[in-house]
């Protein structure tokens, strides 16, 4: 079994891997090597026969402010006549390992069988969540501020401002993407769907807020959107009920604190989808080194870790926080030390369980004071993240 890039000359048998495991269409797989390049994606062959794929996007989630280099992990498929034989496993093994030598903190995915990716290491790390609500509702409770304005999806002149506007959002959020060009890429030229981008300007004119629309007929969905204050907010239910003479729902991504729910006036909207993106951590220390830490807290902690894959995980990581970021040495003191594997620290390093809440759970062990400083040193919003992929 060899695993390796796919070249541009097997982008057919890659689609039609992707066929088997997902029922995307072969073109579907087509626009977007086409669109991001074939350079991401590796294969597992058996001689001349691809029996499985992967593939990888470079990208930073933000947490507290700190951007923590990730591969976004896309295209898992095993052959049907080949599964149930392991080849995932050697699949992930080499991809970690791979992932682990080129650079990269952490890998993140969307697991459609947890089973397959906790058992080398990845765990929940946060949520997705898309909400639904009423258009009608939205309209009652949003106020015309400002004007919201089309702009064309494929000017590179929208695309940055788009990059503004989501670089203002990100500090006060907890898991998103910076985003590098392959999601904006997506989101702007998706697949079978039309986008339309508006641009909201406050009473100033100021460029404030914007939302990405996917639409087909008898479906309403904001692909992305960005409302970095109240106003914003506001304004942004204003336009979205606009639209309810025609759609009656609209679904968007958000955070488990959504700006649009805390803006609305009623309770008429619903959770129309919830789950957890996994990661796996590849380089420890580079992952505490890179994220960012509460800018109030500040103190030590110790970090044994056991990874079973990457021997360079292995070892007491020590943490010193002050003034939003961490200085981490390895060879720490592994006296007074919490003690835990490479996938349980995922949950911890993200902020979705506390280590109060690990060490319940029996996946974390070590001192009360530790334990207590741990708590603190990782506490932060939710993380969550608007991509699904
Ligand atoms: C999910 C998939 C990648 C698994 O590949 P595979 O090579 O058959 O899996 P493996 O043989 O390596 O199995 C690894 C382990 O995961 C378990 N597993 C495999 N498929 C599973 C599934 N669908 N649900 C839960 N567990 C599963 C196996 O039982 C095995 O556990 P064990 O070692 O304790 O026996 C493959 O079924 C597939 O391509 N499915 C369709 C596309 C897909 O879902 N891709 C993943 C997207 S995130």
């Amino acid at each position: 079994m060899q695993y390796r890039p796919i070249t541009a000359d097997e982008v057919k048998d890659f689609a039609r891997l992707m066929r088997l495991a997902f029922g995307d269409p072969a073109a579907m797989t087509e626009h977007y090597t086409d669109l991001l390049g074939i350079e991401g994606y590796r294969g597992l062959f058996d001689g001349d026969r691809m029996v499985a794929s992967i593939g990888f996007f470079d990208d930073a989630h933000h947490f507290a402010g700190g951007a923590v280099s990730t591969w976004g992990v896309t295209a898992v498929g095993v052959d049907p006549g080949t599964r149930g034989r392991g080849l995932s496993g050697i699949l992930l093994d080499n991809s970690i390992k791979e992932a682990a030598a080129a650079g990269p903190a952490m890998l993140t995915l969307y697991a459609s069988a947890p089973a397959v990716y906790r058992k080398i290491g990845f765990e929940r790390a946060g949520k997705f969540i898309a909400y639904k609500g009423r258009t009608a509702q939205m309209a009652s409770s949003g106020s015309p501020t400002g004007s919201f304005r089309a702009v064309d999806p494929m000017a590179p002149e929208t695309r940055a401002q788009l990059i503004e506007l989501h670089k203002r959002w990100l500090p006060l959020t907890s898991g998103p993407f910076e985003r590098r060009d392959t999601v904006w890429t997506c989101l702007l030229q998706p697949y079978d769907k039309h986008t339309d981008v508006f641009v909201w300007h406050d009473d100033d004119d100021a460029p404030g807020a914007y939302a990405i629309l996917h639409h087909t007929p008898g479906k309403f969905e904001v692909a992305d959107y960005c409302v970095p204050t109240g106003e914003a907010a506001s304004a942004m239910l204003g336009f979205l009920g606009g639209f309810r003479a025609i759609y009656s729902d609209v679904t968007w991504r958000g955070a488990l604190v959504d700006p649009l729910i805390m803006a609305m006036n009623d309770r008429w909207w619903e959770t129309a989808q919830h789950e957890h993106w996994f990661s796996r951590i590849v380089d420890v220390r580079k992952a505490l080194a890179q994220r960012g830490y509460a800018k109030g807290v500040g103190g030590r902690v110790a970090l044994s870790v056991e990874d079973p894959v990457l021997a360079q995980n292995n070892g007491t990581f020590g943490v010193e926080v002050a003034n939003g970021t961490a200085s981490v040495e390895t060879d720490g003191d592994p006296d007074g030390a919490l003690y835990l594997t490479v996938q349980s620290l995922v949950p911890l390093f993200t902020g979705l369980v506390s280590a109060s809440r690990l060490a319940a759970m029996g996946r974390l062990d070590g001192p009360r004071e530790a334990i207590d400083t741990a708590d603190l040193l990782f506490t932060g919003p939710t993380p969550w993240m608007e991509e699904q992929f």
